[in-house]
Formats: C-alpha cells, sequence, structure tokens
C-alpha cells in the first residue's frame, strides 16, 4: 500500500513515495533516483533512532546490500544535529572517507538529520545529490517537501541555510510505530494546518475519526498534505508568494515556540497560532468564530494544547517584531477566512500585539 506524490520545482523534479515499503524495496527506490552515476551513499542517521526504531537495522543492511558505497554515520539525536559544529563534523566525516563528486547522502530521521543532512548535501563539494527517508510524522509531512535544509544559530533557529532539492524521498510509515505518541500528535498539527488553508476534508476526515487513527487513514492523511505542501511550493519555490500561507498559525507559533524556551513541540505551538489567528479572524471581521471553535474542538480532541489566550502576554508577542518573516514593521498575516481558504493581511506588527492582546 503506497502512494507517489510527484514535487514538481522548475525543471527538477522529485517523488515523495508515501507507504509500506520491505526495506529492499526503499533500495530499490533510492537506486533509481540516484543512478548509476553514483558510487558511494553516506548514510546521515538520526542518533536517537538505532536504540528506539527496530526499522532502522534491516533498512540499512538492506542499503548496504544494495547500494554502492554505503556507510554510515551517527548525527547527535533530535535539533542538536542542527548547528555548524555539527555539520563541520559530519563533512569532515565525509572527506576522510572519500566521499567526491559521484557521492550522495540519504538522511535519516525527523526533520532535524533530514535538514541537517540536506545542508550538508547542499554544502559538500558544493553540492551532490540526496534523499531524505523521513521517520517522525513532522518531517513526512513539512520536511519532505519545499528543499529547504540548514541548521540553527546561537540567535534563532533556521538562521543558516540553502535551498537544496532530494532527488526521493521515501516515508515509511512503520517507522511511526515506535514515534512517542507526543511527537506524533505534534505532527499532526501541520495536517491539520494543511486543512485550514487548502484542503478541508482534512479536517472532516479527521473529525470522523476515532481517536487512533487506522493505517489508512494516517496513510490518506500524509499524502492529503504531502500533496498540499508540493502544490504550494511548486507555485513558489522561494518564498516570493504563495509560500506564505503555509505560515498560517506560524507567526504566534514561532513566538509561542521560542518564548517556552522550545518546551512547546514546533507542531504545539502552531497549534496554539493556529487558534490564536482564527480568534484575530474572528475578532477583525476576517472569519466565523465557529472556525475557531471547530479548530479547538478538533485540535483538543487529539490533544494538542489549545489555550492560546491565556498564554499570550506582552513579553510572548514581543518576539513578534524580530519575526524573520516581517517587511519593515509590517508582518504578513495568515487569515483562514473558511476551513481551505486563506486571506493574506499586511498588519503592523505594534497593532497586531495590541489586537491579540485585546482579543486575549
Ligand atoms: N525543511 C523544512 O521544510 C522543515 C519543515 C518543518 C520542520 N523542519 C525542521 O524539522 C525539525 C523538527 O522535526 P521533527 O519534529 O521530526 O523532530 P526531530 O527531528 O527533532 O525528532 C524528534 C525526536 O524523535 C526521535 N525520532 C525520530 N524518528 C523516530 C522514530 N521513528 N521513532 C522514535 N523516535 C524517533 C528523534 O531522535 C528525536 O529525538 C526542526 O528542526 C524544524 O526546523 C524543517
Amino acid at each position: 500500500m503506497s502512494v507517489v506524490v510527484p514535487v514538481e520545482l522548475g525543471a527538477r523534479r522529485y517523488q515523495v513515495q508515501i507507504g509500506s515499503f520491505t526495506p529492499e524495496a526503499v533500495a530499490e527506490i533510492l537506486t533509481t533516483a540516484f543512478g548509476p552515476t553514483v558510487t558511494g551513499l553516506a548514510l546521515l542517521v538520526d542518533g536517537g533512532l538505532a536504540a528506539r526504531a527496530p526499522r532502522l537495522a534491516p533498512l540499512v543492511a538492506a542499503l548496504g546490500a544494495r547500494l554502492p558505497g554505503v556507510e554510515r554515520f551517527e548525527l547527535l539525536a533530535g535539533e542538536a544535529c542542527k548547528s555548524l559544529t555539527e555539520i563541520e563534523r559530519t563533512v569532515e566525516w565525509m572527506a576522510s572517507r572519500g566521499y567526491d563528486r559521484r557521492g550522495a547522502v540519504v538522511g535519516i530521521g525527523g526533520g532535524a538529520a533530514t535538514d541537517h543532512a540536506g545542508f550538508v548535501a547542499a554544502i559538500y563539494l558544493r553540492g551532490i545529490p540526496f534523499a531524505t527517508l523521513p521517520t517522525t510524522l513532522l518531517a513526512m509531512v513539512d520536511a519532505s517537501v519545499g528543499g529547504k535544509t540548514g541548521v540553527d544559530l546561537q540567535a534563532g533557529k533556521n538562521l543558516v541555510g540553502a535551498f537544496h532539492q532530494p532527488r526521493a524521498v521515501v516515508a515509511d510509515l512503520a517507522f511511526l510505530a515506535t514515534l512517542p505518541a507526543r511527537e506524533r500528535t505534534a505532527g499532526l498539527a501541520e495536517v491539520i494546518k494543511c486543512g485550514f488553508i487548502a484542503d478541508p476534508e482534512i479536517l472532516d476526515l479527521l473529525e470522523s475519526s476515532g481517536p487512533e487513527l487506522s493505517a489508512e487513514l494516517t496513510l490518506d492523511l500524509i499524502t492529503r498534505a504531502v500533496r498540499v505542501k508540493a502544490e504550494v511550493v511548486a507555485a513558489d519555490e522561494t518564498e516570493g508568494g504563495r509560500r506564505a500561507i503555509l505560515n498560517f498559525g506560524h507567526t504566534i507559533g514561532h513566538a509561542l515556540e521560542a518564548a517556552s524556551g522550545y518546551e512547546l513541540l514546533h507542531g504545539e505551538a502552531v497549534a496554539l497560532g493556529m487558534v490564536a489567528a482564527l480568534d484575530l479572524g474572528a475578532a477583525m471581521g476576517i472569519g466565523p468564530p465557529e472556525l475557531a471553535a471547530r479548530a479547538r474542538a478538533l485540535m483538543g480532541r487529539l490533544g494538542l494544547p489549545t489555550d492560546a489566550a491565556r498564554r499570550l502576554d506582552a513579553g510572548v508577542l514581543a518576539r513578534l517584531s524580530v519575526d524573520k518573516k516581517r517587511r519593515g514593521n509590517q508582518i504578513r498575516f495568515v487569515f483562514c477566512p473558511a476551513a481551505g481558504q486563506t486571506r493574506l493581511v499586511d498588519v503592523g506588527a505594534a497593532d497586531l500585539v495590541a489586537r491579540v492582546l485585546a482579543k486575549a
């Protein structure tokens, strides 16, 4: 059971394959994607996976048996791998192992590992091919599409990076079996975001499902979310216009995430940011209050936090004025006037803070 979603960005195109795969099938997909010119493959693996995901060992064995010059390198687990120091450790290792321009990278792990691997592929020898095997729900639905790669600085998240498109992405759903429930639920927030901005059937499907999502529904939801993101980034690869809609829930979400010292997972912060954006839209006459109520009910039932008003104070909102997406004093804020629709409104940062606080 698998689905292929094509991603087309100008002349470049690749496929996101989502479903249940044997390790040999994953190896076959990568062999085809890289082609015969690739003669050495660096598997950059999230350091937390070996102990937690039994799926990893057979996969690595199959890749080693089917692909040329396979070697494995352990990254630090999760976000800790997203630093320039860790990038240096990886590229020094690649150089010491003799990877040349016929080499390629495969990132295996959550969004942190795949962002790290993509950035290594973007800069090593000025760019070599890469593919990703995302192992978290968030990495499958979000980090897998769009070609953003990079790492964090002390000054903030994702401040250094490059656009570099993968040759292939294989989202092997077997990995989700070992993902901690909190991580899985947080990943659902990005799926729900895709429902609000473009595919309202996602919301209907989640509302009519029980708390445990069946394998079939999980496949359907991931496919829908990947399609939404693929469609949006194909229309706007470098964030000039339409891609801004993907920031729904993120402007306030990022502020909450940073203010929590990253105690909140990204998806949890986005859930709160979506509730706040829908509340604000209702207060400004841009959307109906029922939509905010719908978001609260759905996300609350799934175990996502929705008490945005309680958490928003002037200290949190001060962070809006250092938002990366800000232009001058204006923030391009994404509103959702109806399920599946968006409206971008340039709001003055101070005005936005005042309006959110008035609502809170
Ligand atoms: N490039 C993009 O477009 C894009 C989009 C969204 C997010 N991101 C980035 O993705 C990162 C967040 O990704 P994430 O939510 O996947 O978190 P993560 O990569 O930090 O992984 C979370 C934790 O889950 C563990 N893990 C991963 N897969 C597992 C599995 N199958 N079983 C058990 N444990 C597993 C990891 O070891 C880690 O401890 C952030 O750095 C964010 O900036 C990038």
